[in-house]
């Protein structure tokens, strides 16, 4: 079983810019943060997983930072992050930072010298190189839209970023670089920090010879994820990092890797390999997109054969090899509820059924902001109610490219980053309880009705839910560890599934749809013996167990007699 504290923590993730505006200027900040722990520790929280708070020109809400060891001024000083780290310590809460280490920002000094001539010393703390053919050097695409390179007149060469062009990417080649930013982690290590969200660090080596992509089709850019996603010097650069740096404390380490299975993802966390305790995985997050590899944007129904497939993938081979980090939604992703639930006729139960769902795998859950309200996307009007780079500059290409308004907003709504970004809502007064100033994004016009204060009165709702299962997660082990059978792998509506732990055994049922289906309880499980744990319904009394019928979007959650 091999326990840990980090695999029995249950993290939350805050965007600071869109939590809670103390200063009120319209944006939130970490006093805004401190003044929510105890919000946070009574849901049941351990750990904060916190956005980047660096000093940043803010092009990508702080993922590209301009200064490592200092704080954005928006966001508050040293001190008030010193104190917000030990208001959550003596609580027993931790910090975990979110460290971006792929890129800078264009404005940090190494950048800006490295920019100012060929000969700079800091020169190959990026990745600079000529033109090819009067164009840039290769023929990637940037995850922002757009090609990887831009030109910079000053030496005539042009610079790589895979995301923004603000966001110039690292050369992790150099190893000036690598002892610069292992420096700088130990700094906050030595401050006292719990722990590190590794943002993109799946790209921070790219292929030899920056090579060009497969192009049968003569676009000017394409996708060429193979060639700088999880190359094997990654891992080796991990492991320099953990036995060099990370080692020497007890923290936790999550690393963000896109276009991996769970095969692949034992290389980063497999109980051997000393390099990260857990990485998010994207292969759910890509199951109503047409395919991974033609981006976000192209939206597909999802279903739910298939999210069994890859969620009960994960379960069985991570099982006593390594550790899952689970999510449902994060600040680049739309609200789950939206998504993967129903936010018309079912909010609260759809919400309800996620959170089981979510707090009853194996490997460690992650609650985005709002998620516990059942937060929902906002469904914005115009193209100019959205702030995120991604969504503004998928926008002005595809209008380049002819694409209707009415066509790319249908995707901006459903898959906007900004559908998770619009401010926590606090209460039902003005800009619901997050600022006194106009956020800086507008509020989710639905905050009278979803709202925290709201939520905390009536003992239905959703939060109360999310505090119980958060609560029977500490209680009993088997949720923790237990190994996940999937039970039922072709019924299109039910997922449910057992975990066994020694000698507990549970059992979880979640209806995915608005229908009402019928489950029979397995020959091998004695229903008498069945303890109901929670439910986002109350059991009728005239039920018949062994054939039950479920509810819209009912969940139940069994203690089964061993
Ligand atoms: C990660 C972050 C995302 C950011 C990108 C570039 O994917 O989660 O918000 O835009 O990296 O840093």
């Amino acid at each position: 079983m091999n326990p840990k504290w980090w695999k029995e923590s249950v993290v939350y993730q805050i965007y600071p810019i869109s939590f809670k505006d103390a200063s009120g200027d319209g944006i939130g900040d970490l006093r805004g943060v401190t003044s929510k722990l105890d919000y946070l520790k009574d849901l049941g929280v351990d750990v904060i997983w916190l956005c980047p708070i660096y000093k940043s020109p803010n092009h990508d809400n702080g993922y590209d930072i301009s200064d490592y060891c200092d704080i954005q001024p928006e966001y508050g000083t040293m001190e008030d992050f010193d104190r917000l780290l030990r208001e959550a310590h003596s609580r027993g809460m931790k910090i975990m930072m979110d460290l971006v280490l792929n890129h800078t920002s264009n404005e940090h000094p190494w950048f800006i010298e490295s920019k100012s001539s060929e000969d700079n010393p800091k020169r190959d703390y990026y990745i600079w190189r000529k033109g090819k053919n009067g164009g840039p050097p290769n023929n990637w695409e940037s995850y922002f839209s757009g090609s990887v390179w831009e030109y910079d007149s000053t030496t005539d060469s042009y610079y790589l970023h895979l995301y923004a062009k603000q966001q110039p990417d690292l050369n992790w080649d150099n190893q000036a670089v690598v002892d610069e930013l292992h420096d700088m982690i130990h700094w906050w290590l030595k401050k006292g920090v719990d722990g590190f969200r590794f943002d993109a660090i799946a790209h921070i080596v790219k292929a030899q010879g920056l090579p060009d992509a497969d192009n049968p089709n003569r676009l000017p850019t394409v996708r060429a994820y193979q060639l700088f996603s999880n190359l094997d010097k990654v891992h080796t650069l991990l492991q320099n990092l953990h036995d060099q740096v990370l080692f020497h404390y007890d923290i936790m380490t999550v690393g963000e890797t896109s276009g991996l299975g769970p095969h692949q993802a034992l290389d980063y966390v497999g109980d051997t390999r000393r390099e990260l305790n857990m990485v998010f995985q994207f292969e759910h997050m890509y199951l109503d997109a047409e395919s991974p590899g033609s981006g976000k944007w192209n939206i597909k129904p999802w279903n739910l054969l298939e999210l069994k497939k890859v969620m009960s993938e994960w379960q069985t081979v991570l099982h006593n090899q390594g550790w899952n980090a689970n999510y449902l939604e994060n600040h680049d992703q739309p609200r789950s509820v939206s998504r993967f639930g129903n936010d018309l006729n079912y909010r609260v139960e759809s919400a309800k059924m996620l959170a089981t769902f979510l707090l009853t795998l194996e490997g460690t859950p992650y609650i985005f902001q709002g998620q516990e309200i059942g937060m929902t996307n906002p469904s914005f009007a115009s193209i100019e109610d959205y702030r995120d780079v991604e969504t503004l500059n998928f926008y002005h290409d595809m209008r380049e490219k002819g694409m209707p308004e009415e066509s790319i907003m249908k995707a901006i709504r459903k898959k906007s980053r900004d559908n998770a970004r619009t401010p926590m809502q606090w209460d039902n007064s003005e800009n619901a309880g997050f600022s006194k100033a106009q956020p800086w994004i507008n509020v989710n016009s639905n905050y009278m009705e979803v709202n925290v204060a709201a939520a905390q009165k009536d003992p239905n709702s959703i939060y109360n839910y999310y505090k119980e299962l958060i609560a029977l997660r500490k209680k009993y082990k088997v949720i923790v560890y237990g190994e996940y059978k999937l039970l039922l792998p072709l019924d299109p509506e039910i997922y449910a599934y057992t975990r066994t732990c020694e000698d507990e055994r549970l059992l979880v049922i979640l209806n995915f749809f608005d229908k009402q289906p019928v489950f029979e309880w397995p020959r091998e499980i004695n229903p008498e013996g069945a303890k109901l744990l929670i439910s986002n319904y109350k059991p009728s009394s005239n039920e018949n167990v062994n054939k039950l019928t479920l509810r819209p979007y009912e969940s139940r959650v069994y203690l089964l007699d061993s």
